[in-house]
Formats: structure tokens, C-alpha cells, sequence
């Protein structure tokens, strides 16, 4: 009988899926590794959200694993790599918290915008700072995004109900696609030059890893924010504090930190312009669900047809486009799970379609026109530059 291990918390409903067509399950959240790699030899199917680590010993030791579910959208606390050395399928889903996590980044773009937490607790500590809590307006100011997807596209459609401005830095995103949405491309230099709220929203990637660094911060505008819901490790976070200690004007609103959970003697604590939330913005209780549910059923066809093979002998892993289109890991996967495994043959699949369905639900009408000169001259300008090895940072 097939065997799938849940690791991290899903909701208890998804587990019916697998139930109900034969599949054993075990739910054992917060594993120690030890554990994990004493009983991940026995199963064939691994489920995880964002707290269990399928590093590389876990990987090795999971002798009989076909396919790791990821519940969620990053697929960092995977090593992929290693697993699809070893033919064993990762997927994760794609669309399923974006609007929640696109939800929590406006949440805190208003949260900085007028310091409600600080504000909240100097209340109710008995005081009435009104003229300490001066905000500001978000009408007309700029929206700086770093990352123009599938949660970056969201935002920046909520920011611009809020008549404000969007420019963004994403070289890979299609500038026709900007251009629809109403947002402008531009260098990460500028987006921290021009924002009054700069929102990090790229994938954790080799590439993406400290990417945001001390001279980025300095060059912030005198009372502008940041915000991140993407990974912690996407900051140099010891360089970010070495700037908000010195400019109290700027304000860092993070759900998400480098490690998590952050150490209680983090530094990141009790200076007086950062508020952290724990990694909450693609969690929300319905959600979750929906969430585990997408995943199970996703895992179940999955494992389904690792047993039976699909029609052409393929096998089918969902990842989503823009990452990997930006991502050499995925695009090693993409290659490695071309393999033939198990009697099935391996392609991985990505969502072109949908992610085009997912930008034209959103389209309203262009500004600008766009033609495709412009991306040609575009994609052109990025392959040179991708060829000197120059910085992504030049790239308009
Ligand atoms: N805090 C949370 O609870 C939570 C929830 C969901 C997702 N997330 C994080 O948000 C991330 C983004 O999710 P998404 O669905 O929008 O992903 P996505 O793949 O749709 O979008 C990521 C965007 O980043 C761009 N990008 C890639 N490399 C880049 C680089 N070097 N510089 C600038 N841009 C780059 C890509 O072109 C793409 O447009 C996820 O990878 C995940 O880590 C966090």
C-alpha cells in the first residue's frame, strides 16, 4: 500500500482525500530530524509546508520517496537538487495563498504607513502621542516591488486601487505584462530611490539570496518603509539594522526573518522603527484548507500516476512558471525529471496557460502601447547582459 507521511501542519479535512482512496496516511508534525530520517525510509509520498527541512540527508534516507508535496509557494526548505538526483518528484502549488500573502503586505503597507502597532501599545500604555503617530497619505505616493509575480502582480493591483504608483524590478518578468498592469520596470537602485513603500516579493533563490544589501537600504527616501513577505534571507538582515539604527526615519515591517524563528535576542527586536509579524501572510485559516486540499489532491493524481503512469508514459510536476523561468535549480529539475523513473517517463509541467489566465483576469486597459518591438528589444538587451555577466541591476 502507498505510504504518505505528513509532516506539517494541513488541515485535517485534506487528509479524507487520501483516505478515501486507499492511501495510508501518517501525520506526525514537528519532527526532530533524527526522527524524520528514521522514518522517512517508509514512505512513498512526503507532505510539508514551510517548517519541515527535506534537506539532503532527508533525501538519502528516503529510500522509497516518489513525490514531495510542498503546501504553499516556496519550495526553498526543499533541496530539489538532491531530489531530482534521486527522481523524486517536488511540487508545490502555486497560486494557492497568493492573494492571502498579497493581503498581508497591504495589511502592513498601512500597518508602516501609520504606525499602528507602536501607536497601539503607547495607547494602551495609558498615553495620547497623537502628534507622535503622524502618517502619511499612501494616495500618489510609489510603490517600489521587487518581484513582479504572481503575489508582486496582486499588490500592485490593491496599490493602484489606492491610486497609488507602482514601478517595479523584475528582469524577468514580460514588460507587456508591466505595462498592462500599469506598472513600470525599473533597477533595484531606483526602486529604493523612488518608493515611499518598497514590498519584496521574489522567490528565495541562489541568486536572490542577500540580494538586498546595506547600499540598498541607504538609499532609501527620508520616511519610507520596507516590506517584506518573501523570505528573511532575500535581506542581509545584519546590514538592514545597521541602517535602521542609524535612520530612525525608515521603517522595516517583516513577516518574515532570517532565521525563523527569529532568536529572541534578535537584534531586529526593540528598535523602535521595525514591526515583525511570524511568517503569518500566506496562512489564513480557510485558506489553509483550500490550500491542503489543492495540495492533496495534487499529490494523490501525482502518486496516482507514478503507480499507473500517464497516457505516453509521462509523469506531471507542477512548478510554477516565473520562478522557473528564473530559477537554474528548476531548470536542472526541469532536465533531471525528463529521466525515465519507475516506468514513467518524467517531464516536468509548468503553467504558462494559467499564469497568462491569471494576468488577463487582471488586465484592465494599457496606458501605454506596447509592442513587440519592445519585448523583443527587451529580451534581447537581457541576453546580452546575462552574457556579460553584467548586473541584473542594469537592466531596464
Ligand atoms: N510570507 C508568506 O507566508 C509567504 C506566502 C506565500 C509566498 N511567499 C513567498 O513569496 C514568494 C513569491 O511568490 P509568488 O507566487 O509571487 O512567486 P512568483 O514566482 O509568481 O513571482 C516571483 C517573481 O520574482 C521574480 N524574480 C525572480 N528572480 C528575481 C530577481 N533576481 N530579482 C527580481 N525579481 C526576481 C520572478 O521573475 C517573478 O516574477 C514565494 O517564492 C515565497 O517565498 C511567502
Amino acid at each position: 500500500m502507498t505510504k504518505v507521511l505528513i509532516a506539517d501542519e494541513l488541515s485535517p479535512k485534506a487528509l479524507d482525500i487520501f483516505r478515501s482512496r486507499g492511501v495510508e496516511v501518517d501525520v506526525r508534525v514537528g519532527l526532530k530530524k533524527p526522527d524524520l530520517l528514521s522514518i522517512i525510509g517508509g514512505y512513498d509520498g512526503l507532505a510539508v509546508r514551510s517548517a519541515t527541512k527535506a534537506d539532503k540527508d532527508v533525501i538519502a534516507a528516503a529510500k522509497n520517496l516518489k513525490v514531495i508535496g510542498r503546501a504553499g509557494i516556496g519550495v526553498d526548505n526543499i533541496d530539489i537538487p538532491s531530489a531530482t538526483a534521486r527522481g523524486i518528484v517536488v511540487m508545490n502549488t502555486p497560486f494557492g495563498n497568493s492573494i492571502t500573502t498579497a493581503e498581508h503586505a497591504i495589511a502592513l503597507l498601512f500597518a508602516a504607513a501609520r504606525h499602528i502597532a507602536a501607536a497601539d501599545v503607547s495607547t494602551q500604555a495609558g498615553k495620547w502621542e497623537k502628534t507622535r503617530f503622524m502618517g502619511i497619505e499612501l494616495y500618489a505616493k510609489t510603490l517600489g516591488l521587487i518581484g513582479c509575480g504572481n503575489i508582486g502582480a496582486l499588490v500592485a493591483e490593491r496599490a493602484l486601487a489606492l491610486k497609488m504608483k507602482v514601478i517595479a524590478y523584475d528582469p524577468f518578468v514580460p514588460i507587456a505584462d508591466a505595462r498592462a498592469l500599469d506598472v513600470r520596470i525599473t533597477s533595484l537602485d531606483e526602486v529604493f530611490s523612488l518608493s515611499d513603500v518598497v514590498s519584496c516579493h521574489t522567490p528565495l533563490l541562489a541568486e536572490t539570496k542577500h540580494l538586498l544589501r546595506q547600499r540598498h537600504f541607504e538609499r532609501m527616501k527620508t520616511g519610507a518603509s520596507f516590506i517584506n513577505t518573501a523570505r528573511g534571507s532575500i535581506v542581509c538582515e545584519a546590514e538592514m539594522i545597521h541602517v535602521l539604527a542609524r535612520r530612525p526615519d525608515l521603517f522595516a515591517v517583516l513577516d518574515v526573518t532570517d532565521p525563523e524563528p527569529a532568536a529572541t535576542n534578535s537584534p531586529l527586536f526593540g528598535l523602535p522603527n521595525v514591526v515583525v509579524t511570524p511568517h503569518i501572510a500566506g496562512s489564513l485559516g480557510a485558506e489553509c484548507q483550500r490550500l491542503g486540499r489543492m495540495m492533496l489532491e495534487e499529490l494523490h493524481r501525482l502518486e496516482e500516476t507514478v503507480r499507473q503512469g500517464l497516457p505516453g508514459g509521462e509523469q506531471r510536476v507542477q512548478l510554477d512558471a516565473r520562478s522557473a523561468q528564473s530559477n537554474q535549480d528548476a531548470h536542472q529539475y526541469d532536465e533531471v525529471v525528463r529521466k525515465p523513473f519507475d516506468g514513467a517517463h518524467l517531464t516536468a509541467w509548468r503553467q504558462p496557460a494559467a499564469r497568462e489566465e491569471a494576468v488577463q483576469r487582471r488586465t484592465h486597459p494599457a496606458r501605454n502601447s506596447v509592442t513587440e518591438q519592445d519585448d523583443a528589444r527587451r529580451r534581447d538587451e537581457r541576453d546580452h547582459a546575462h552574457d556579460r555577466g553584467s548586473d541584473l541591476e542594469q537592466l531596464r
